[in-house]
């Protein structure tokens, strides 16, 4: 596998939502460029466009303007059958989960990867891995109703990495975790990311996340209002000064 995780690209990206009489425009003329290999938070009031942003460049949503770009792949451009293999590539962590209730637990984490890609006994060993290193091994019998929101949240986050992505979008993925167990989700994505080659774009609403991440983009009523490099010139250790200056 590459070791660095895909480069994504958007340009003059719009996403308008038409109610009745009205037109909101969720995400306005955003273009921002991510490095291959880059953790970077997402950050930005309730409504500001992270979640639009996070659909469009995952083709969950459709662009009304503007180019999504993965690896010099113009998504915004693919007719359906590639599509459905763009999708199937990218790890995605959706804001309210989505788990397949009759499902268990392991077979939710199995569910996105196609049949042929492994065998049934690969696949349960790697999803069972993935269980146990979101902190959920025991439990891969269970029904998703069973378990408590973080819990079914950590189910996601092991789905999303099912299949390896070298680009994972991820929705507030520890937003129903205490601040350890989220510490240790990030903990688990950026030891991936170390050890495999992966570009993370995640959605938060929390400092001590946004503070470990390599960037920080802020949106305001679907604007990129803010770009920071959390990287440049300081002691990637010192998280302290960061998160007071992040103001999230
Ligand atoms: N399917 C939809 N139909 C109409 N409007 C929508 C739809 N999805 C999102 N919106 C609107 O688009 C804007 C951006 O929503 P979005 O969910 O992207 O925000 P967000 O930043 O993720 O918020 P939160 O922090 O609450 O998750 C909001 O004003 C929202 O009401
Ligand atoms: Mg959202």
């Amino acid at each position: 596998m590459d070791a660095t995780g895909s480069t994504v690209r958007t340009d003059g990206l719009v996403r308008e939502f038409h109610t009745g009489a009205e037109r909101l425009t969720a995400i306005d003329d955003v273009s921002v460029e991510i490095a291959a290999g880059s953790v970077v938070a997402l950050t930005g009031p309730s409504g500001s466009g992270k979640s639009t942003l996070l659909h469009l460049i995952g083709a969950i949503e459709r662009a009304d303007r503007g180019t999504v770009t993965v690896d010099d792949v113009v998504v915004t451009g693919l007719r359906r059958a590639a599509l459905a293999g763009y999708r199937q590539r990218v790890g995605f962590v959706f804001q309210r989960y989505h788990l397949l209730p009759a499902l268990t637990v392991l077979d939710n984490v199995i569910a996105p990867v196609l049949p042929q890609r492994r065998g049934r006994a690969d696949r349960a060993d790697r999803a069972r891995e993935l269980l146990a290193a979101v902190g959920l091994a025991g439990r891969e019998r269970a029904l998703p109703a069973q378990l408590s929101g973080g819990q079914q949240q950590r189910v996601a986050i092991a789905r999303s990495l099912m299949g390896a992505p070298r680009l994972l979008l991820a929705d507030e993925p520890t937003g129903n975790l205490d601040s350890t167990t989220g510490a240790q989700i990030l903990d688990l994505l950026l030891d991936l990311r170390d050890r495999h080659g992966m570009t993370i774009l995640l959605a938060t609403h929390e400092q001590a996340i946004a503070a470990r991440c390599d960037r920080l983009i802020r949106l305001n009523d679907g604007r990129l209002v803010e770009d920071v490099d959390l990287t440049d010139g300081e002691d990637p250790a010192d998280t302290y000064d960061r998160a007071s200056r992040l103001r999230l």
